[in-house]
């Protein structure tokens, strides 16, 4: 049987949580430390290639159109980064996506594991990690049917339980009906500062809504750091152009914390 890549959704239907983030500095991370990683920029708003420093060419729409004029091998899209390798996404084009997969409800939750399943692309990856946009929808829902684990970026804002229990409930509906082997890697609180007291309530209602689903909270917290918002503004991950800022240093213990925790996926899988 061929290698098969561990493959990871990070998703939360709330904005802003550092879902973006958290893909592209856990790939890094995870790339520093040797594995063979791509990255799948599956939110129309393109952030992650913008970041990132993609350039115009062809994107994740060309692996899921149903247009076979325009539908291209994974392979065919993507781009060699010096932090990981990137099948980008392009604002213009995914706009579309949705009402294109909406003809065929059904094949459409499948259409990305059978793209992936069918590309000799994919093998050499050790991991492949998707960014999920800020809701529920079916880009999210391909993602969780050919996703292995996801992992939940949260942060301490009001309303993040809410966002969680959300997830939480398609991510069983998928595990039921549409993808068994799904596991919830665990929740990752990002952007945490200074300990207010909002912040810890709120930290403790997640702890305590994780303990009750048996899911984990990763012992990583991502502390706020403007280091970021500079990467950004470069076009270069944090991780290779400042590795000792503080989200850089967390975004590395998060990696080691998960390559701990799938050790044997990540590197029985080569
Ligand atoms: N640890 C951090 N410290 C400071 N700023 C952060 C941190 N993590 C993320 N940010 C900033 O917060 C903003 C939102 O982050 P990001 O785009 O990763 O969230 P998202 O969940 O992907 O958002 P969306 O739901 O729109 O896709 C960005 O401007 C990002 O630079
Ligand atoms: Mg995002």
């Amino acid at each position: 049987m061929a290698a098969k890549p561990l493959i990871i959704a990070i998703a939360n239907q709330k904005g802003g949580v550092a879902k973006t983030t958290t893909c592209e500095c856990l790939a890094a991370a995870l790339h520093k430390k040797g594995a063979e990683v791509l990255v799948i920029d599956l939110d129309v708003q393109a952030n992650l290639s913008t970041y990132a420093g993609a350039v115009s060419g062809p994107t994740v729409y060309n692996v899921l159109t149903t247009d076979k004029n325009r539908m291209m091998d994974i392979g065919e899209t993507i781009q060699r980064l010096p932090w990981f390798d990137l099948c980008p996404s392009s604002k213009d084009e995914m706009g579309n996506i949705e009402a294109e997969l909406n003809k065929n409800p059904i094949a459409a939750m499948f259409t990305l594991r059978d793209r992936l399943e069918k590309s000799p692309a994919i093998s050499k990856y050790n991991v492949v990690l998707m960014d999920c946009p800020p809701n529920l929808s079916y880009l999210v829902v391909n993602a969780l049917c050919v996703a292995d684990v996801c992992l939940i970026p949260a942060n301490r804002d009001l309303g993040s339980k809410e966002g969680i229990e959300g997830l939480l409930d398609l991510i069983k509906s998928v595990q039921d009906r549409l993808n068994k082997k799904l596991q919830v890697a665990g929740i990752v609180l990002t952007r945490t500062n200074a300990r207010t007291k909002i912040g810890q309530k709120i930290s403790g209602e997640i702890d305590a809504m994780a303990k009750e689903c048996g899911y984990k909270v990763f012992n990583t917290q991502i502390r706020q750091c403007v280091t970021i918002d500079q990467a950004h503004d470069d076009r270069k991950n944090v991780i290779y152009q400042y590795p000792s800022c503080n989200i850089s240093l967390d975004y590395t213990s998060l990696a080691e914390e998960f390559i701990k925790e799938f050790a044997t996926q990540l590197m029985l899988r080569r």
